[in-house]
């Protein structure tokens, strides 16, 4: 009969929008149940864990543009489907409904209420903007930061006391808990971005321009960092981590870096300064090792792309090659052997290629860079280490 085939075919179309949208609804569901689980251990790199005034301004800033941002998409959501449902032609040629043209009121109204959401957003964010701004101008140290291809160059400036601290490091960066820190950030060669998610947003670093940000970490601990602009081949492996050390240990370690000559290296000393070993020879135009004769390399802004890290307290370092591989002799002799074939494209392969060190002197490099530490052990070491997804290198 006619009249059961009609409701037979309203009832499948309906059926089947139901089953779509309940599909759509447990997708996203099972998504964000995934997302969720044990955030802060698992995923330093998230924003949902802010530990600086900073980070938590832009966390809350996105959280209101989170929940407006829902209740516009289930207004829009529901209306949708109301009219899909309520309008929808069936096979039996219902009259079609009737075709309006313009309608004031719907027009203002759907022209003012966005406009009033947006002012919502827009004022928050422009206050925010301002806010981090002025936080840039004046902190308690200063910090400059060189992007390179790929790793990051860490000059310290001025602290609060007004003292030149000098240090100079790379992919590792101390600061001392509840101060405030103005990170300068430059380049020489392409475009980077300078990102903490726990602790800041993120800052573009662009040659010939330095951009400024402030970043005061309210909890000791590590705070893993990375660029976020795509600079090039190993633009995924330029990562950093800032650690946050108690003010006092955080003047040790500046301390242990400045007296670096009274380390606990090779006995071998020409004046104030130790000697490196000779194999150290072929990466002296790169590297610069504080408190020895290893301090011809250029550093800084003027210094050409083939410039590597400074080395003072390499021991003392958790990673290697921009937080690519965790700092232990099995991947520093890997590293050594070919770094080319662990990093693609870096600059020490163009001087290192297999063959290029004997395993006789990758060991003694390796057994060199290993006293490069201070005699009474690390500052910082109470702050434990997590390394988080670094890359295992066979053993060769
Ligand atoms: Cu530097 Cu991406």
């Amino acid at each position: 009969m006619e009249w059961r085939r009609r409701v037979r075919e309203r009832r499948t179309g309906l059926w089947r929008t139901l089953t779509l949208l309940s599909l759509g609804v447990a997708t996203t569901l099972l998504l964000a149940a995934c997302g969720g689980v044990g955030l802060e251990e698992s995923r330093p790199y998230t924003t949902t864990t802010p530990e600086s005034p900073t980070a938590r301004d832009i966390q809350g800033l996105y959280k209101l543009v989170f929940w407006m941002a829902l209740v516009v998409f289930l207004v829009v959501q529901t209306a949708i489907v109301y009219t899909a449902l309520r309008f929808r032609r069936t096979s039996h040629g219902a009259d079609r409904p009737a075709q309006i043209h313009g309608n004031k009121r719907l027009e203002i109204l759907w022209t003012v209420i966005p406009a009033i959401v947006l002012l919502v957003i827009l004022i928050p964010s422009i206050t925010t903007m301002y806010d981090f701004d002025a936080a840039a101008e004046e902190g308690d140290l200063v910090v400059d930061i060189y992007a390179r291809q790929w790793w990051w160059e860490i000059h310290y400036g001025k602290d609060a006391r007004g003292d030149e601290l000098g240090v100079i490091t790379g992919n590792e960066i101390h600061i001392p808990v509840g101060q405030d820190v103005i990170f300068r950030l430059h380049s020489n060669n392409v475009i980077h971005s300078f990102w903490v998610p726990q602790l800041s947003g993120k800052t573009d670093v662009i040659p010939g321009h330095i951009n400024e940000m402030s970043i005061t970490a309210t909890e000791p601990g590590e705070y893993y960092g990375e660029c976020a602009e795509f600079c090039g081949a190993q633009h995924a492996w330029m990562r950093f981590k800032i650690v946050a050390d108690p003010v006092d240990e955080f003047y040790t370690w500046v301390n242990q870096w400045r007296t670096a000559t009274t380390m606990a290296g090779p006995a071998a000393t020409s004046g104030e300064l130790s000697r490196v070993p000779d194999t150290f020879g072929l990466c002296l135009a790169c590297h610069q090792i504080n408190g020895t004769n290893a301090n011809v390399a250029p550093v800084g802004i003027e210094s050409p792309p083939t410039s590597g890290p400074n080395l003072t307290l390499f021991a003392c370092r958790e990673t290697l090659a921009a937080g690519l591989l965790v700092n232990n002799e099995e991947n520093l002799r890997a590293w050594l052997r070919d770094p080319g074939a662990i990093k693609e494209g870096n600059w020490m392969a163009t001087v290192i290629q297999p063959g290029t060190l004997s395993e006789e002197q990758i060991d003694e490099l390796v057994e060199y860079l290993y006293t490069l530490r201070p005699a009474e052990g690390c500052a910082g070491d109470a702050v434990p280490a997590v390394v988080p997804d670094t890359v295992a290198i066979p053993a060769a």
